[in-house]
């Protein structure tokens, strides 16, 4: 019986090892971002944002806040039924993923410092409950890009 139980705990760690898991990451959320893109703006002082975040582990966390050196400010809204509410925090549920898509949830940047134009970047500072502040650099595209063609 207590040779079956040694056995049993050296395949599991061997699992672990073979998906990258350092076994203490299992117990915290593990977010990574993808996917994100700006429109460039049609308004001189307005943007939107999108990215999709996802949780690798097993350990809901929360997006808080969000900054940007370009805008004065950055909201975080979600559209329900064609109407968009600010909202000030959005869970990311363990293994599980945070998007933000063109008629969903969106990032809006307010005040904006300069009008970002198509091939630039934004960076983009993501805050979260538990886990650390991630930097992304946001390509701005055109302003009628859609991520699914491309274009
Ligand atoms: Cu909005």
């Amino acid at each position: 019986m207590r040779r079956r139980a040694v056995l049993t705990a050296g395949a599991l760690a061997g699992a672990l090892a073979l998906t990258g898991c350092s076994g203490s990451g299992a117990a915290k959320a593990e977010l990574s971002v993808a996917s994100s893109y700006m429109p460039q703006p049609v308004s001189a002082d307005m943007a939107a944002g999108f990215l999709t975040i996802t949780n690798n582990g097993g350990t809901d966390d929360r997006l808080t806040s969000v900054s940007s050196a370009a805008a004065g400010q950055v909201t975080m809204h979600s559209t329900v039924g064609g109407a968009m509410t600010e909202e000030s925090s959005f869970a990311i549920p363990a293994h599980g993923r945070l998007v933000f898509k063109s008629g969903g949830n969106h990032l809006m940047f307010e005040k904006l410092k300069h009008p970002p134009r198509q091939g630039q970047t934004v960076t983009v500072k993501l805050t979260f409950a538990k886990s650390g502040p991630l930097t992304v650099e946001m390509p701005v595209k055109s302003a009628t890009y859609n991520p699914s063609t491309g274009h």
